[in-house]
């Protein structure tokens, strides 16, 4: 494996930004081959052989250009597949986020807790154990079955609508909210819009640290002194969507 080769990363659409962006603040001299899934989304509410099968598709996809390092930057995926994936691939490191519950326990266990995630995360036996081994036994855990789709379609008027509904019931009764999907971060001020002031809680900063760590210890740090080069690869080729990235990326939209 080479320095200079990309890392790849991976969501079901474009929701991993949320992690690539983390990445980029200590990371911005590497290279990077970002995979959205779009034609394939949602991963939330797909069986775990299925999501299995579409993962390890893009890790062949990752492995044939020669990437140092594969970032699963989808909370789904990682809940299914990680495991899945570092058996079958032992060459290649896998770094996977997960939602940040055990940041609750360190920082705000008495302190009430909602973790959104999707209903697949919520559902799987790696969340399960993170749960029951950090459970603060004041923690609603809320499967949040679509909304990664209508962050992906980037429609405001739908996403406050699904907002205000599901998260109105728990306006001033809780103070942490872990964001356990990539895609939420993208509308963190929405969230706080309904729920009032909260903590969010990210696994996306701990991830990026994590992968400098990796690299490092790996020896497959860049030694670039530019910045690198990201490039975007959509499944169902949509360049919409590939418009929506970069201008995400640069802080413009959400
Ligand atoms: N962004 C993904 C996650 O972190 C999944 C969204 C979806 O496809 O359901 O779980």
């Amino acid at each position: 494996m080479n320095k200079n080769e990309a890392i790849g990363i991976f969501d079901s659409g474009i929701g991993g930004i949320t992690v690539l962006k983390e990445i980029l603040k200590i990371l911005p001299n590497e290279n990077y081959i970002y995979y959205s899934d779009s034609r394939n989304n949602p991963y939330g509410d797909k069986s775990d052989r299925k999501i299995n099968e579409l993962c390890e598709n893009i890790v062949k996809l990752f492995i044939k250009q020669k990437c140092k390092t594969i970032v699963i930057a989808c909370n789904t995926a990682s809940a299914k597949s990680a495991q899945y994936l570092r058996d079958r691939y032992q060459d290649i490191p896998f770094i996977a986020i997960e939602p940040a519950y055990k940041m609750v326990y360190d920082y705000a266990y008495s302190e009430p807790t909602l973790v959104m995630a999707t209903k697949g995360t919520i559902e799987s036996e790696k969340f399960n154990l993170l749960y029951h081994t950090y459970d603060n036994h004041k923690t609603i855990l809320l499967p949040c079955v679509g909304l990664a789709d209508i962050i992906e379609e980037g429609n405001k008027d739908k996403i406050k609508a699904y907002l205000k509904e599901q998260l109105e019931p728990y306006r001033g009764k809780v103070k942490n909210v872990v964001l356990g999907c990539t895609h939420y971060p993208l509308i963190h001020d929405d969230i706080q819009e309904v729920l009032g002031q909260v903590t969010f809680f990210n696994g996306a900063p701990y991830l990026a640290k994590h992968l400098k760590e990796i690299l490092e210890e790996k020896d497959l740090a860049n030694n670039m002194e530019k910045k690198g080069i990201i490039q975007f690869i959509d499944s169902s080729n949509d360049e919409q969507k590939k418009k929506r990235f970069f201008e995400i990326l640069e802080g413009k939209g959400f």
